[in-house]
């Protein structure tokens, strides 16, 4: 089993659905002139040893605005992280971004975050030619998917060098302890599949300071994408220290 420490990868979406809450028009153009400013709370994180900053520009721009990516591109000293759905504009974007990592999810306009993994397996042909001109263009793809095996199995078949594994059914089970470890069981095999079949593997969706104790003993874990959790605990102890008991939590065997 893998002994690294786990990477965190910091989701900053909510940050700017708080400022698009108030600032929705000037948020477009005026970037950091408006509160709260995603791309100050990205350095801040940084500082307190993120790996990397994760993004999903929605097609509907709900929060994470194109002047945000760029700023982003431009400012940070770590990994972009780039969460984008499967469409053509989404890939021209991402062509001339130049994020580390592009991780394909599955968009819905009515759900308020995302709710399921890619069907990668339905939809061979379209994500494995997205997959192919970004991996082509020096962009490692990862794809957002649940621990299913033919998902898994899909993955490889594209080439993908990275999958995020959707922790999100695990993390809503968890006031059902036996649902809760069928959900870390899927979880475990997936990852052993994914790391049979030569796949990097992250996982997102969930978790928290508290499912993390189950999350981390997942073997081979690279990296996880956590957003809400830590953003919440910001407000009451700053982003700096929700950082570092995230990361602490995460590697406690390690510490
Ligand atoms: N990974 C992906 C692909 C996501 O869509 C999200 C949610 O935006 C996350 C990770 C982070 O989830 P959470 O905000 O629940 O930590």
């Amino acid at each position: 089993m893998s002994k690294n420490p786990i990477l965190l990868g910091l989701n900053i979406d909510h940050c700017a659905t708080l400022r698009q809450a108030r600032y929705r028009e000037y948020a477009r153009d005026c970037g950091q002139m408006v509160e709260p400013d995603p791309v100050a709370l990205a350095l801040s994180a940084e500082k307190a040893g993120v790996d990397g900053i994760t993004v999903h520009l929605r097609e509907d721009h709900r929060h994470i605005q194109d002047s945000d990516v760029w700023r982003l591109r431009d400012c940070i000293q770590t990994r972009l992280n780039f969460e984008m759905a499967c469409t053509d504009a989404m890939l021209q974007i991402a062509l001339e971004l130049k994020p580390e990592t592009a991780c394909l999810v599955p968009e819905g306009r009515q759900e308020v975050t995302t709710e399921g993994g890619l069907d990668a397996a339905g939809q061979r042909q379209r994500v494995g030619k997205i997959v192919e001109n970004l991996n082509a263009n020096g962009i490692a793809t990862s794809l957002f998917i649940d621990p299913e095996p033919e998902q898994i199995k899909a993955a490889a078949e594209m080439n993908s060098p990275l999958i995020e594994l959707h922790t999100g059914t695990f993390a809503n089970a968890y006031y059902d302890l036996e649902q809760r470890n069928i959900e870390l069981e899927k979880l475990r095999q997936g990852i052993e599949l994914a790391h049979e079949l030569g796949i990097t593997v992250n996982a997102g969706h969930g978790i928290n300071y508290i499912n993390i104790s189950e999350i981390r003993q997942l073997p081979w874990l690279h990296e996880l994408n956590i957003g809400h959790s830590i953003l919440s605990r910001a407000m009451f102890n700053g982003i700096e220290e929700a950082v570092r008991e995230m990361k602490l939590r995460m590697n406690l065997a390690l510490a």
